[in-house]
């Protein structure tokens, strides 16, 4: 066993309104990502949260007749009660509003202004409200925001900012040395050309127009401008600047930041800016994922495109829109959401290619073997060395494409497996088998299905965990060590009494295509 640690995080969500599956992606990617860490023996620590502040969540507040902070604690109240549903196995839930946070903010401002890093200034520039961004005349995408393409207003304002320049070469410096800082290249590139090459742009970090943010101690009619406040949770969350920072020094460099597209040259600039002059280690990898739209573009409530998580468990269970998530999400480009895709791999891949396999494999052996799984072999089969071979090289592929974050081609692996398997079946015929009475092919054929089928649920643990368990149980596996990383290696580590469940149970029920289009069709409409 490894024993290595491994740190993820998820970006700290705005509570301005009810997730979407778009926004709920970023967390079952990471959740996913954590889990196969673990599986791999990794002492992992997962945080992700809400990013309480700024003048966009004080609006929303106050369109809705609430205090700011009753606003969040509801909104951060419902935001758990979601990953609760979806099974997040996050091991912390940093709120900014946190009287944690707030102290190691106001300590991590001290430092920057202890060092020279922040002065103050006038600001002027256009100001995308939604977004909480200034930007410069060219970087206006036909006069509208870049980032979501909303209006944008010109505004002026007496502010601290942060001395980017003095990093700029640094930076420069860190990027040559570290090429794989940021993944999918294309989005390095991005920020690189962009951003970093054309020279950086000092920093505008506090705001004079709203209050509901952290006040900077020494001018306190400012609050600080969202990214110092935001950023930071990564760090305040382990206990840094505090007095008991040990998760601090346990875990500090994160392994892995996932961040949205939108939001990575906040992660690739001033994230490393800030941590530079904290005089602190850098992140060790940021994965800048893409966005699930729709065909009319964004999910939007006004366009009538929006689907939920909840209502898509409620009709299909969890495991199924994590599966979809992690499979239709593409590493660097944006991926489509259509009914009929949803339905077609419910349908497909999870009740035909999946589900029947188990099914079939339960119902064989409680037919031939009484429930009892053969495990002394004393004759193969022609095909079993080539379903063995094809397991062994799909789950090697498999663990390459997960250490690239290639979650979609990893899961195509896993299927690769099941439909590998379910041709097998057809080809050793088990019904002619019995018929002929050859037993010891037949005990053979089982002993290969189960074998295979655990070593699948030990593949999917990381994206369906329940649908891993149920498999297990219907399996009769029960002892943990049939259930790890390390026991897909070997082909022969199945105990004598292994005991399948008498009636095997559908994983997934089958659904009509057309009436289930339908039905997500009618729910974006709500
Ligand atoms: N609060 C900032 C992040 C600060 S991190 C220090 C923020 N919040 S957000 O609520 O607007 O977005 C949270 C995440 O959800 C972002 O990473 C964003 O990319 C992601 N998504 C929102 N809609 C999405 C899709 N439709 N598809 C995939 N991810 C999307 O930004």
């Amino acid at each position: 066993m490894e024993n290595k640690k491994f740190y993820i995080t998820t970006p700290i969500y705005y509570p301005s309104g009810k997730f979407h599956i778009g926004t709920a992606y970023a967390t079952t990617l990471a959740d996913c990502i954590k889990r196969y860490k673990a599986l791999k023996g990794y002492d992992t620590y997962f945080l992700t949260g809400l990013d309480e502040h700024g003048q966009k969540i004080q609006t929303v507040a106050e369109k809705r007749g609430l205090a700011p902070q009753d606003h969040v604690d509801e909104m951060a109240e419902a935001c758990q009660k979601l990953w609760k549903q979806m099974d997040i196995s996050y091991d912390d839930f940093i709120r900014t509003t946190e009287e944690r946070h707030e102290k190691a903010v106001d300590k991590i401002v001290e430092k920057f202004l202890a060092n020279n890093d922040i002065y103050k200034g006038e600001y002027e520039g256009w100001y995308c409200m939604p977004c909480e961004n200034y930007f410069t005349e060219t970087q206006l995408m036909d006069g509208k925001c870049p980032d979501c393409g909303r209006e944008v207003k010109l505004m002026k304002e007496e502010s601290y900012f942060f001395n980017m320049k003095k990093y700029q070469d640094w930076l420069l410096q860190f990027y040559e040395e570290n090429p794989d800082f940021i993944v999918p290249e294309s989005r390095k590139n991005e920020i690189f050309n962009n951003f970093l090459k054309p020279g950086l742009e000092d920093l505008c970090i506090s705001r004079t127009t709203f209050d509901w943010g952290i006040k900077m101690k020494n001018d306190p009619k400012h609050v600080l401008y969202v990214w110092v406040d935001a950023l930071t949770n990564y760090i305040t969350a382990l206990g840094y600047a505090s007095n008991d920072d040990a998760l601090f020094q346990k875990y500090w460099p994160a392994d892995l930041h996932i961040v949205g597209k939108e939001i990575i040259r906040f992660h690739g600039i001033y994230w490393p800016i800030f941590l530079k002059a904290l005089g602190l280690e850098m992140p060790k990898k940021i994965y800048a994922h893409s966005w699930l739209v729709m065909k009319d573009g964004k999910m939007s409530k006004s366009k009538g495109n929006v689907i939920y998580p909840e209502t898509l468990i409620e009709r299909y269970g969890l495991d199924s829109l994590k599966y979809y998530l992690l499979r239709t999400m593409q590493f660097a480009t944006d991926s489509i959401f259509t009914p009929e895709d949803f339905v077609d791999r419910y349908n497909f891949d999870l009740c035909n290619d999946l589900g029947n396999l188990l099914n079939r494999t339960i119902g064989m052996i409680n037919k031939y073997f009484a429930g009892s799984v053969p495990t002394e072999i004393s004759q193969k089969n022609a095909v079993d060395d080539e379903l063995e071979e094809f397991t062994i090289q799909e789950m090697n592929e498999f663990e390459k494409n997960m250490e690239q974050f290639f979650i979609s081609n990893a899961l195509s692996n896993v299927w690769k497996i099941i439909s590998r398997t379910n041709k097998y079946i057809d080809e050793t015929a088990p019904w002619v088998l019995a018929k002929e009475e050859n037993k010891a092919k037949l005990e053979s054929c089982m002993f290969h299905l189960v074998e295979t089928l655990r070593k699948i649920a030990i593949l999917l643990k990381p994206f369906m965990p329940e649908t891993a368990e149920k498999m297990f149980l219907q399996l009769g596996i029960k002892s943990e060590n049939l259930k790890t990383w390390d026991s897909l290696k070997s082909y022969d580590n199945l105990p004598k009494d292994i005991q399948v469940a008498e009636k095997g149970e559908a994983l997934f029920m089958r659904k009509d295509r057309q009436e289930e289009i339908e039905y997500i069709q009618d729910i974006m409409k709500k």
